[in-house]
């Protein structure tokens, strides 16, 4: 069976969009309608007249698709697809962690279930964290949670004293600085660029610092420059397609690690024949509870009047 003429027909049939992160395999990224970071998908998701949405992605940005179109189908290739990060963070201890700090105002990583951003009062991507921190006015104590390496790189920028929650991402956090210093020995004219998910050896190693769509811009914008790529491998393959003629090396994880770049696993569960059947079967959906969506929508939709 040719799956792409399959999905593109069952895209017709069934008035589907298509949804994928930038760490999505590159036979995902290219029959995808759309292909962003956590912002721009949540906004497709929030503008989309399509009746389903097809999340190539994991399962918080599916669920904050449903979040803010409780009306449409939302499908995930593989319910498996989670999130270190988003299991960092278990509501019932997150949830006695902000009654202890009543004062606080709850930022959130988008990177969280649905119940922790029911909890929160905005949440927030990489790429508009800086400017959602800002907003708070200076004397409010704040609460970041679940990523304490991106909450100590907000620190760093804007010297706001926040409350952090002791999660990560274990593929950002699988970046080796050893073997990082031994690749830029080896190419020395190459900038190092970096998702804020990293740790902060390997961020002060960096030219640049963002989100995957700002990582995208930067590298766009220096056409003459060479780069070392410090987040999940996925991203070279937009980076490349949209500048086929820049010399682009991955950053280097861990020995232990399973991969000698840094691949989200969860990320990667998702294949074409899974994005076909579950646009065929109409399954697995996402689902969330009305009380629990209603709750979770407010910050949701603040953080998105706030990135307009
Ligand atoms: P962004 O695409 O928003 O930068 O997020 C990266 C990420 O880890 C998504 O899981
Ligand atoms: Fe979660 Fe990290 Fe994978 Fe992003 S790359 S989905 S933060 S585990």
């Amino acid at each position: 069976m040719d799956l792409v003429k399959e999905i593109n027909r069952l895209k017709k049939e069934k008035n589907a969009v298509i949804l994928a992160h930038y760490y999505q395999v590159a036979e995902i990224q290219d029959i995808a309608d759309y292909v962003g970071d956590s912002l721009q998908l949540s906004q497709q998701a929030a503008e989309t007249d399509a009746d389903m949405i097809v999340f190539a992605g994991v399962h918080f940005m599916a669920e904050t698709a449903k979040i803010l179109s409780p009306d449409k189908i939302v499908v995930l290739p593989d319910l498996k697809a989670g999130c270190s990060l988003a299991d960092s963070c278990p509501p019932d201890a997150f949830e006695k962690f902000t009654k202890a700090h009543p004062d606080h105002v709850v930022i959130t990583y988008v990177n969280c279930s649905a119940e922790i951003k029911a909890l929160s009062d905005i949440v927030c991507t990489s790429s508009n964290a800086l400017k959602i921190v800002n907003s708070i006015p200076k004397e409010t104590p704040i609460i970041f949670a679940p990523d304490k390496n991106l909450g100590k790189y907000i620190i760093s920028q804007t010297g706001r004293d926040m409350l952090l929650w002791d999660g990560s991402c274990i593929v950002h956090e699988a970046f080796s600085i050893d073997k990082l210093i031994e690749l830029h020995k080896k190419y020395p004219d190459h900038k190092i660029i970096a998702h804020p998910e990293s740790e902060t050896h390997i961020l002060n190693t960096a030219t640049y610092i963002g989100s995957t769509s700002g990582m995208i811009n930067f590298v766009k914008q220096h056409p003459k420059e060479k780069f070392i790529v410090a987040t999940e491998a996925g991203i070279l393959h937009k980076m490349q397609q949209e500048m086929p003629n820049t010399e682009l090396v991955p950053a280097p994880a861990k020995e232990d690690n399973t991969c000698a770049c840094s691949e989200c696993h969860f990320m990667k569960m998702n294949t074409l024949q899974k994005l076909y059947d579950c646009m065929l079967n109409e399954s697995p959906q996402i689902d969330v509870p009305e009380k629990i969506r209603t709750r979770a929508l407010l910050p949701i939709e603040r953080m998105l009047e706030l990135s307009k």
